[in-house]
C-alpha cells in the first residue's frame, strides 16, 4: 500500500476590509532638521506638491473607501496654507482629523481657527525635555518654547494632545523627564517610538543607535510608568528593534488596515515604502483611491501569506507580526521578501545585532536633514 500523501498545511488566508487609517504626507516641506527623520533622501519641493482641491477630493474619497481616521503629517503640515481646508474637509466627510506637527508655523489664533473647522487631536513632536536638547536634536533654536506653547493652546482649547517623542541614544536615558514633562504638559498620551533607521535617519546610525542596555532600561521604564500612571497617561511603545528577538507587525499587516498618500500623491502600503526599488506605485491624480487599495501591484506585492520565504512560511508566529518589516528586510538584506533580520529565525540575525552594537558603541556626529524649498 502506498505511504499517505503528506499533506500540507493550508495557509490561512488574508481577509482585508477598508483600511482604517490613511497618512496624507500633505508636504515634506519642515522648518526643522531632525537627524532621525523617516523622510526619503529625495523630497518633494511645494510645486511638486498635491493642489488644495486635490487633497479636498483625496479625503472624500478616503472616507468612502472607509477610513476613519485622517493623519495630517509632512514634513510639518502647518507649511500648508490650506491646513484650515483640509481640516474643514476632514470634518464635512466625518474623518477624526489629527495633527501631526512640530508645533512651528501655529500661532493661538491659528489654532483657534483650526479648531473651529472640527480639528479633533493635536500629536506634537517631542525631541527633549529642555531647550537645549530640543533645540540640539530639532536643529532650530526657539523650538522648544514654540512647542510648549502649542500645548498650552491645545489644552486650553480642550483638544486631545498626544506627544510623540523619538527616542535614541542621546536622549533616551532622560525618559523618566519626559514622562514628566508629558503629565505636566497636560498630555493624555505619550508614544515613545525608539527610533526606526528609514531614510534619512539611516545617515545616523552610529550617532542614534541605542545600546542594548539603554534599550532594556527603556522597556523597563515605560512598564513601570504605565502602570504608575494608569488613568492618567497612556504610553504607546516601540522597542529597539536592533536589539529584539522578534519583529513588530509593521503596519499591522502590509496594505491590511492603513495607507499613506506622500506629498505629490503618490500611495503607498507604509511610509518606507518607497525605498522597495521594484514597486511602482499608483498616483491619485490618475487612478482613484479604492482602485489603488483593492488592486494596485504595491498594495498586493506582500499582502497575506503566499509571498512569504521560510522561516516564516511555517512559522506560528505569522499571523501575529505578518514576518516583520518589508522595508526593513529591504534594507538590511537587499530582498524585501526575506525575513526580517529582527526575527532570532532570520540568517541574518547575528549579524545584524553585531552591527547593532558596533552602531552602539560607536560615535557618529549628527547629520542633520536639509530641506527643500
Ligand atoms: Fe515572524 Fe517570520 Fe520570525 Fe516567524 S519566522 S517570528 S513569522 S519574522
Ligand atoms: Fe514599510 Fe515596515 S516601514 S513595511
Amino acid at each position: 500500500m502506498d505511504a499517505p500523501t503528506p499533506q500540507t498545511e493550508p495557509m490561512p488566508t488574508i481577509t482585508y476590509g477598508p483600511p482604517i487609517a490613511m497618512l496624507a504626507e500633505v508636504t515634506h516641506r519642515c522648518p526643522l532638521s531632525c537627524p532621525y527623520c523617516s523622510n526619503p533622501l529625495e523630497l518633494t519641493k511645494r510645486d511638486g506638491e498635491l493642489s488644495t482641491e486635490i487633497w479636498v477630493d483625496v479625503f472624500r474619497q478616503a472616507a468612502e473607501l472607509g477610513v476613519l481616521q485622517m493623519h495630517l503629517s509632512g514634513g510639518e503640515p502647518a507649511s500648508r496654507r490650506d491646513l484650515e481646508d483640509m481640516i474643514t474637509a476632514c470634518r464635512d466627510h466625518d474623518l477624526y482629523s489629527n495633527l501631526i506637527t512640530s508645533g512651528i508655523g501655529l500661532t493661538e489664533k491659528r489654532m483657534v481657527e483650526l479648531k473651529k473647522r472640527g480639528l479633533d487631536h493635536v500629536q506634537l513632536s517631542l525631541q527633549g525635555v529642555d531647550a537645549e536638547m530640543a533645540d540640539l536634536i530639532g536643529g532650530y533654536k526657539g523650538g522648544y518654547s514654540r512647542k510648549m506653547q502649542v500645548a498650552e493652546w491645545t489644552t486650553a482649547l480642550d483638544l486631545p494632545l498626544t506627544l510623540n517623542a523619538v527616542v535614541h541614544e542621546k536622549n533616551i536615558d532622560r525618559l523618566p523627564e519626559m514622562i514628566d514633562l508629558a503629565v505636566a504638559m497636560g498630555a493624555r498620551r505619550l508614544e515613545v517610538a525608539t527610533v526606526q533607521f528609514h531614510g534619512w535617519a539611516d545617515k545616523n546610525r552610529a550617532a542614534l543607535m541605542p545600546t542594548r542596555e539603554q534599550a532594556k532600561l527603556c522597556g523597563q521604564r515605560v512598564a513601570e510608568a504605565r502602570e504608575r500612571l494608569k488613568g492618567v497617561l497612556v504610553i504607546d511603545y516601540v522597542p529597539a528593534d536592533h536589539h529584539a528577538d522578534y519583529p513588530k507587525p509593521c503596519m499591522g499587516g502590509w496594505g491590511s488596515t492603513g495607507l499613506n498618500v506622500v506629498p505629490d500623491g503618490r500611495v503607498m502600503p507604509c511610509h518606507a515604502a518607497h525605498t522597495i526599488p521594484h514597486l511602482v506605485f499608483d498616483n491619485v491624480k490618475d487612478r482613484p483611491l479604492a482602485d489603488i487599495w483593492e488592486h494596485s501591484s504595491a498594495f498586493n506585492a506582500y499582502r497575506g501569506f503566499d509571498w512569504m520565504p521560510e522561516p516564516c512560511r511555517s512559522c506560528d508566529r505569522k499571523t501575529r507580526d505578518f514576518g516583520g518589516c518589508r522595508c526593513q528586510a529591504m534594507a538590511l538584506t537587499g530582498d524585501a521578501a526575506a525575513t526580517d533580520p529582527v526575527c532570532i529565525k532570520s540568517p541574518m540575525h547575528a549579524q545584524l545585532q553585531a552591527m547593532a552594537q558596533a552602531d552602539a558603541e560607536g560615535d557618529g556626529e549628527l547629520t542633520y536633514r536639509t530641506m527643500p524649498t
